[in-house]
């Protein structure tokens, strides 16, 4: 029988996507490699994956089927230089230390600190936080900060940014079959990124060396890599987040691992691990072929297309445990691999953390009553997760 955890893991899949718990679950089957109609090539064996991600002759984000087409079509033609190739590696090379453990834990304080601070002060007044609405207010107010859009102290501001982002990311709904976007849906996604961008050119040159843009323009790139750079940090950092926060909190107490974590706090990181091992928020992972290649015995052709299953890859291990430890086939597959890696990884970190020391500070146990699931999303989610202090 599925455990309680699992259980609401599943509906939160169920939710996003009718078929996504029943893809993720029978993708098991195609172990390293399987062609699959009407998708192509799927794996869901972690080092199959990473070596694939590993590979960029051979694979690319940039043909049909790849988020970097899809994204060239709405940033424009730039993005084919700065999404892979020399100018992708440049632009890594550049911002390698954009975000590190300390500077992203420093940015959370910073940014998060505060309203972290209030809903920890609700909880401990008796009150129920909805931690769902927190993730996504907290996680606006990251995005808010990094593209140096107004920053006003009430939470449908907040809000309101985190729907924006998404409203964006999901342009890339329903792009499993093609990457090509409908000209109106170019049209839109254009519009958004101008209202998301409208404040990068005058905080490009003024802001300070310690904030993102600031550092981009130190680190010598252009204003308009700098816009693209901070709308694909919003695209790919909002629900992706949230998502994490929220159900990273539902699996503490759903495994009562919330205890254990309690009574020794210093196993924080391996609660945020276990927690994106578990969720791993971003399901699935595509690439184009870009040239003929064999794997595992297969002939994968170029213009073809694989799906890496990666949440199916992470789960392989088992459910969420405190004592679980590093997984060296997995390593850090729920942030992808190779060139592509995460590169809001240690902000991500630093979020989940962010929101679980504010709960293991108010030193007392919390439930859960009434939790729903987000309906059609693309990123898995909870769309309420009504937290309570026992
Ligand atoms: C739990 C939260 C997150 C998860 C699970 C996640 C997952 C991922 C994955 C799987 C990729 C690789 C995609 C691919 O190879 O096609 C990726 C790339 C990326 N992520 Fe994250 N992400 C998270 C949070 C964030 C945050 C908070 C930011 C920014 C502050 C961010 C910024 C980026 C960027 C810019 C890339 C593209 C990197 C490149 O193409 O070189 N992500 N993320």
């Amino acid at each position: 029988m599925m455990d309680t955890a699992r259980r609401h893991e599943f509906r939160v899949l169920a939710a996003a996507h009718p078929q996504l718990p029943v893809l993720l679950t029978a993708g098991r089957l195609a172990r390293r490699l399987r062609r699959v109609p009407r998708i192509g090539w799927v794996t869901s064996d972690p080092l199959t994956a990473r070596r694939i991600l590993n590979d960029p002759v051979h694979f690319t984000l940039l043909g049909e089927g790849g988020v970097g087409h899809l994204w060239a079509q709405v940033l424009g033609d730039w993005v084919n230089e700065i999404f892979d190739g020399p100018g992708h590696h440049q632009l890594r090379t550049r911002t390698r230390d954009l975000f590190t453990d300390e500077n992203a834990r420093a940015l959370t304080d910073r940014v998060l600190g505060p309203r972290l601070a209030l809903a920890g002060e609700q909880l401990r007044a008796g009150a129920t936080v909805d931690v769902a609405d927190l993730a996504r207010v907290l996680v606006g107010r990251i995005v808010a900060d990094l593209l140096h859009l107004p920053a006003p102290e009430h939470d449908d501001a907040y809000r309101k940014i985190f729907a924006i982002g998404e409203e964006l990311a999901s342009l890339a709904l329903g792009t499993t079959a093609s990457t090509h976007l409908a000209p109106q849906t170019v049209a839109r996604a254009k519009a958004i990124v101008a209202r998301l961008t409208v404040n990068i050119a005058d905080a490009w040159r003024s802001a300070p060396p310690e904030t993102v843009l600031g550092r981009c323009r130190e680190l010598g790139l252009p204003q308009q890599q700098a816009e693209g750079l901070a709308t694909l940090l919003m695209v790919a950092g909002t629900e992706t987040a949230a998502s994490a926060m929220a159900r990273t909190v539902a699996l503490l107490h759903d495994t009562g691992a919330q205890h254990r974590l309690r009574a020794a706090p210093d196993r924080l990181p391996d609660a945020v691990r276990e927690g994106l091992r578990v969720t791993t928020p971003a399901p699935l992972i595509g690439r184009a072929i870009a040239a003929d290649v064999t794997i595992d015995g297969r002939l994968l052709r170029a213009g073809e297309r694989v799906l890496m299953l990666t949440w199916t890859a992470n789960n392989a291990a088992g459910g969420f445990d405190l004592d679980r430890g590093y997984q060296p086939d997995q390593r850090q597959l729920w942030f992808g691999a190779g060139r592509h890696l995460c590169l809001g990884a240690p902000v991500a970190r630093a979020e989940i953390a962010g929101l679980l020391r504010m709960l293991l500070d108010t030193g007392r146990a919390w439930e859960i009553r009434g939790r729903r699931y987000r309906r059609g999303v693309l990123v898995p989610s909870y769309a309420a997760l009504p937290v309570r202090l026992n």
